[in-house]
């Protein structure tokens, strides 16, 4: 593992909780769990960025909780989004320091798939020139595949983050293929220039597969973080991740 490897936390389901009481109340900073203090004790626990995906139907995270982050966090902001006019303008707003575009499907429980960047990639010129011209980093969620990895080349994009939830799901030898792909994929797109982010379905076991991954810069994690702080609290949660990836 190399040791830059960062740990962006993905706090969406600390908000997905709050939501299963809130939904439909006023935002306030006191309905809880709250979000500014996950953030905080993830900070103070290790980690190098939050990531929050501001999602068109609101489930979780709501449009207050980006504003409210941004002023709050020490670190650095991700924030997720699928490519709609709506959620491009209030990241215009925000200016977060990362953007990392995702497909959307409201139907979908979590993020399924990667950003077909090839298939959209008009769609995607304006919204990445609009991002870049804000100084904001653009980052492509997008499967682990020479072929979306070029579209991100030539759509003038920094970063990618390789979609590893194949990887996460399978077992066995369709598991250590998805794997190869990872590996083939980072070194494909660190040799193109490529920031390689990964992210999705990665937990306290896999880890110790990704960890030995060439040329990942920084892995988001939510799930299985917010997960375990149910039993051990959030910062030894984020701790316990963070020694995982070191090995
Ligand atoms: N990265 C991206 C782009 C995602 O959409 C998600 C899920 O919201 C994650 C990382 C985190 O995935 P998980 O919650 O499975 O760790």
């Amino acid at each position: 593992m190399s040791n830059a490897l960062q740990l962006g936390v993905n706090i969406d389901h600390v908000a997905t909780l709050r939501q299963a009481r809130y939904t439909g109340m006023l935002e306030s900073h006191n309905c809880e769990p709250s979000l500014l203090d996950a953030a905080e004790i993830c900070e103070r626990a290790g980690a190098a960025g939050i990531t929050t995906h501001l999602r068109a139907d609101r489930r979780h995270i709501q449009d207050g909780d980006v504003f409210r982050l941004r002023e709050r966090i020490k670190t650095k902001l991700n924030l997720e989004m699928g490519n709609t006019p709506e959620i491009l303008e209030i990241a215009l707003r925000v200016k977060p320091e990362d953007v990392c575009l995702v497909p959307e499907n409201r139907r979908e429980v979590t993020t399924e798939g990667g950003l077909d960047a090839a298939g959209q990639f008009d769609a995607l010129v304006p919204t990445v020139r609009r991002l870049k011209m804000a100084g904001i980093r653009v980052s492509l969620f997008i499967e682990p595949d020479a072929r979306q990895i070029d579209a991100a080349v030539a759509l003038g994009v920094p970063c990618i983050e390789l979609h590893t939830g194949a990887f996460a799901n399978s077992q066995g030898e369709p598991h250590q293929r998805e794997l190869a792909r990872i590996r083939e994929a980072a070194a494909y797109a660190h040799g193109l220039g490529l920031r390689v982010n990964a992210g999705h379905g990665i937990n306290y076991v896999n880890i110790a597969e990704i960890r030995e991954v060439p040329y990942l810069a920084e892995l988001n994690i939510g799930h299985t973080i917010v997960s375990r702080a149910i039993f051990v609290g959030l910062e030894a949660a984020v701790k316990e991740l963070i020694a995982a990836m070191r090995g």
